[in-house]
């Protein structure tokens, strides 16, 4: 068993939900797929339209039901960087030119998308909604780009029918103000991600977009998962990751390599309880891969405990005292016990072994914050089994494994989705 634990939670401060934008969306964090983390700049619109059948896809069983991945929420199909025709811009820019009228637009890469409009328009016949990206970083712009471009970047989403937008920050187009405001214009619910890596950061009265990304890009490892998670906390711990404003450490590494089975579900479990947008990037076509992945990213339980919201969105409020190195640059400690409200007393636990070999971590549920109960009955969220009434569990977790539970009064999962 190890003693050494250091108690964090009193150090929360109780701050109301941040004021977000008014657009009605991500009241809850929201779920798809994108096509960066896995297929990086080889997308093109025949991957596009694949990856929407897999969203709808029932050939696989949640609780004996032939289930999708969208009828459990996952629904937004994003396109990443890589769809511009780089180089076919006018007046000093890349792939922005000006139309007869001269009306600025973004030039489309028709190689690999040679119908845009097709494409999204399958999306929502699917039941899908679709998101684009700007100000990238492949072949990103470097002069200062007036307003008018934005303008036009805005008018081409709209025309193209898509209903979100990642904003990068790589290009000069980096005004998140602006954006919100010309998105806004169009009287269209757009849901907006800020991907500026922690640069541009919310406050307690200002975050004009939807979710907005903590740090840097994730690679195929566990010490980046591990790190990027860190990033989170501070925006947990303020009360600033809340409806229609989510904290991002990155998109899912889920099925994208690199990462053990052990890693992969400890991965899922965290950006679960930390209320992390849940964004996909694995090859929904490879049959044996979402067969091993399904009862993972297809867990209801752990779904609803991302999506349920009662006033904090998860962090850390044990960890050891002890450090282990994950690579050159960092240092965690040897284990973090993550915990999120979810709503009557009931509390998700995700106890997180960073270690490289197996420990035994005891978990006293009198420790555990906004606990009604001091037996409480534990739920194992990946098992999806009751574990019955407990006042301690000692869990042996292999190494970057983890344990999920939901602690409560009653038996079962009981995070059905709660919203502010
Ligand atoms: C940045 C972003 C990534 C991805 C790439 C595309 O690195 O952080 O998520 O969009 O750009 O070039």
């Amino acid at each position: 068993m190890l003693r050494c634990r250091l108690k964090l939670w009193p150090l929360l401060l109780a701050v109301g939900p941040v004021a977000g934008i008014d657009n009605g969306l991500a009241r809850t964090p929201p779920l798809g797929w994108r096509s960066w983390n896995l297929y990086y700049d080889h997308v093109d619109q025949t991957l596009m339209m694949r990856s929407m059948e897999g969203l709808v896809s029932r050939g696989r069983l949640v609780d004996g039901k032939p289930t999708s991945l969208c009828d459990l929420g996952y629904c937004d199909i994003g396109l990443d960087d890589a769809w511009q025709a780089c180089g076919k811009g006018s007046g000093g820019y890349q792939y922005h030119a000006q139309d007869s009228n001269g009306d600025w637009f973004p030039v489309v890469n028709t190689t690999r998308f040679p119908d845009m409009k097709a494409m999204t328009d399958k999306a929502h016949s699917l039941g899908l909604t679709a998101g684009w990206y700007h100000n990238n970083c492949i072949c990103a712009e470097t002069q200062n780009v007036t307003a008018e471009v934005y303008a036009g970047d805005v008018k081409a989403l709209l025309a193209y029918g898509y209903d979100a937008v990642k904003l990068d920050g790589c290009g000069t187009e980096y005004d998140l103000d602006l954006w919100w405001r010309l998105l806004n214009e169009t009287g269209k619910a757009i849901l907006i991600e800020n991907c500026h890596w922690g640069k541009t950061v919310p406050n307690s009265t200002w975050c004009p977009w939807n979710f907005f990304r903590t740090t840097v890009d994730m690679t195929h490892s566990y010490a980046s998962v591990v790190g990027n998670l860190q990033s989170t906390i501070q925006w947990a711990k303020n009360g600033i990751s809340s409806p229609g404003c989510w904290a991002q450490p990155g998109g899912l590494e889920v099925g994208c390599g690199g990462l053990t089975s052990a890693e992969t579900r400890a991965h899922f479990g965290a950006w679960a309880v930390i209320s992390a947008p849940l964004i996909l990037s694995m090859d929904l076509s490879d049959v044996s891969l979402m067969d091993e992945l399904w009862p993972l990213i297809a867990n209801p339980d752990i779904l609803a405990v991302n999506q349920a919201w009662a006033g904090h969105s998860g962090s850390p409020f044990q960890e050891s005292l002890t450090n282990v190195s994950l690579s050159s640059d960092l240092s965690v400690p040897s284990w973090q016990y993550f915990q999120k409200p979810l709503g009557d007393g009931r509390v998700a636990v995700l106890l997180m072994n960073h270690a490289s070999s197996e420990q035994q971590l005891t978990l006293h549920l009198a420790d555990v914050p906004g606990l009604s109960c001091s037996t409480c009955s534990v739920y194992d969220l990946f098992t999806r089994e009751d574990r019955g009434p407990h006042s301690e569990l000692t869990e042996l977790v292999a190494s970057h494994d983890a344990a999920f539970f939901v602690l409560s009064n009653a038996p079962g999962p009981h995070a059905e989705v709660i919203v502010a």
